[in-house]
């Protein structure tokens, strides 16, 4: 399963980068809002800082909701850097405009799934990635997991090549699960990525070989 870091800030990357198994990163308007990223050249230079840190795909997202203002500023955004791809709402022109881009070789991330039918038809326009967003589903009494095991069902029934990009990750149980169900990616916190690094019998278990070793080597 790839992992992605769900943030635009430089340090979480950079820290996500060097532990060494960083496969890319999302964006979204609101993460780059938080880091006081405005104004669009300040976007643009940020999303080229952030390809300069990584090796990986970077989600870079479209806020035109029409059909041919989403085909320029995708078609801008994925000239920036190979790295670049282009994240479309799942809505009507959305899905045009992801056939559209699919149709000339531009990588795509169609964001905002929530059910079934939207992954279904986010395949069938060409997709790169899907991204349910399951943290938010959960947030409202819904099974977010689920639903990732339905757009699997689904994808593998007829071999789509759409990456499932579980989106809204909020936490590592939420990681291990999507890993346990087949999901290609998960994007989240750098938190969710370190916590799996955590088990106390291994901090009492190094603590003791540490121990030991001094012991018998002064
Ligand atoms: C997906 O690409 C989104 O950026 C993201 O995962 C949204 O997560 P949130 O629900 O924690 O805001």
């Amino acid at each position: 399963m790839k992992f992605f870091i769900d943030t635009a800030n430089l340090d979480d990357i950079k820290e996500a980068q060097d532990l060494g198994v960083l496969d890319g990163v999302t964006t979204n308007p609101s993460l780059m809002a938080k880091e006081g990223i405005t104004g669009q050249e300040n976007i643009i230079n940020h999303y080229k800082k952030i390809c300069d840190i990584v090796t990986g795909d970077v989600s870079a997202e479209v806020i035109s909701t029409d059909y041919e203002t989403i085909i320029k500023e995708g078609e801008a955004l994925a000239k920036l850097h190979e790295q670049i791809v282009v994240k479309v709402p799942m809505i009507k022109d959305g899905v045009k405009a992801i056939k559209y881009f699919s149709d000339k070789g531009i990588r795509t991330n169609c964001t905002l799934v929530f059910s079934a039918g939207q992954a279904l038809l986010a395949a069938k326009a060409g997709a790169t990635y899907v991204s349910p967003f399951i943290g938010r589903l959960d947030d409202i009494s819904t099974d977010g997991l689920n639903l990732i095991e339905e757009i699997r069902l689904i994808y593998d029934n007829y071999g789509f090549e759409t990456q499932i990009l579980a989106a809204s990750v909020r936490h590592t149980m939420h990681v291990l699960h999507c890993a346990k169900i087949g999901s290609d990616v998960m994007t989240g916190p750098l938190s969710s990525i370190e916590g799996l690094l955590k088990h106390p019998l291994t901090d009492s278990g190094l603590a003791k070989f540490l121990e030991d070793y001094k012991k018998g080597n002064g």
